[in-house]
């Protein structure tokens, strides 16, 4: 379907407040676990950024000290900068098997990343969405979120019924990934990635967002409490049959 302006949907996003940021993400990373014990093949949608990192932390906990097995899982990532080897330590690819991937039992070939050196990128994008499918459909994705809403690399403007492409990063999300956490220099980052779409984080059954931090409160306000609009990304999940949001207190203060 499609919006013209913004407008107002059945906001069905429940919302979990945990006391802090560690709490919070030990509860997404208990709904992936639900997922992964459940399901036969689980499908689990992945992020990168600073929010996972503590997520990943407590799933290899889980794979160490309680059995949990990703042996039949895959796993598809939102993202990829343009231009950057696996080989290099800012890539995605990279980021996934130093904080996951590595310390798991996940089968490589069922750990699905954009490439973002490949030659051809709208066929790189249409083969991620074919292996999306083939796959049976995401069960569960992991999202965070910019601090100005954007989901994966969805920036504000992102149509709704977005599929995976390539898109140009904003200033204020290059500045964002050249604080020192990741890159250190705005010059150093790409100015393009590939993303999943909207329409592709919605097609997934489950969405947990994850937010913490007191930079994410007013991101996360607008897609709560917001119109359903194309200039908040996130807030385009307002109608998902299946999302919720996990959050900590500071993350939660604008409510
Ligand atoms: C990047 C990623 C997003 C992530 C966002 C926030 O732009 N592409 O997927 O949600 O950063 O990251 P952080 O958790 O570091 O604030």
């Amino acid at each position: 379907f499609s919006i013209s302006g913004d407008c107002f949907v059945p906001n069905k996003i429940k919302l979990v407040v945990c006391k802090d940021s560690s709490a919070a993400a030990l509860d997404a990373a208990g709904r992936i676990a639900v997922i992964v014990r459940e399901r036969s093949t689980p499908v689990i949608g992945l992020a990168t950024g600073s929010t996972p990192e503590t997520v990943y932390a407590e799933l290899v906990r889980l794979h160490r000290e309680e059995k949990l097995s990703f042996r039949n899982a895959s796993t598809f990532n939102l993202d990829e900068y343009v231009g950057l080897p696996s080989t290099h330590a800012q890539s995605y690819r990279a980021f996934m098997q130093a904080h996951l991937f590595s310390q798991i039992d996940v089968l490589p070939w069922r750990t699905h990343l954009l490439d973002g050196t490949a030659a051809l990128p709208a066929l790189e994008c249409e083969a991620f969405e074919k292996r999306i499918l083939a796959a049976g459909g995401v069960d569960l994705w992991l999202l965070g979120i910019g601090g100005n809403g954007h989901i994966a690399f969805n920036e504000p403007g992102s149509p709704v019924d977005s599929r995976t492409r390539i898109v140009a990063l904003t200033p204020e999300t290059i500045a964002a990934n050249s604080d020192g956490r990741f890159f250190s220099d705005p010059a150093e980052v790409p100015r393009a990635a590939l993303t999943a779409g909207i329409a592709t984080i919605r097609e997934a059954r489950r969405v947990v967002l994850l937010a913490t931090g007191a930079k994410k409160a007013a991101a996360v306000a607008a897609a709560m409490k917001g119109p359903f609009t194309e200039s908040c990304p996130a807030s385009l999940l307002q109608d998902h049959a299946d999302c919720t949001f996990v959050l900590d207190e500071d993350a939660a203060s604008l409510f």
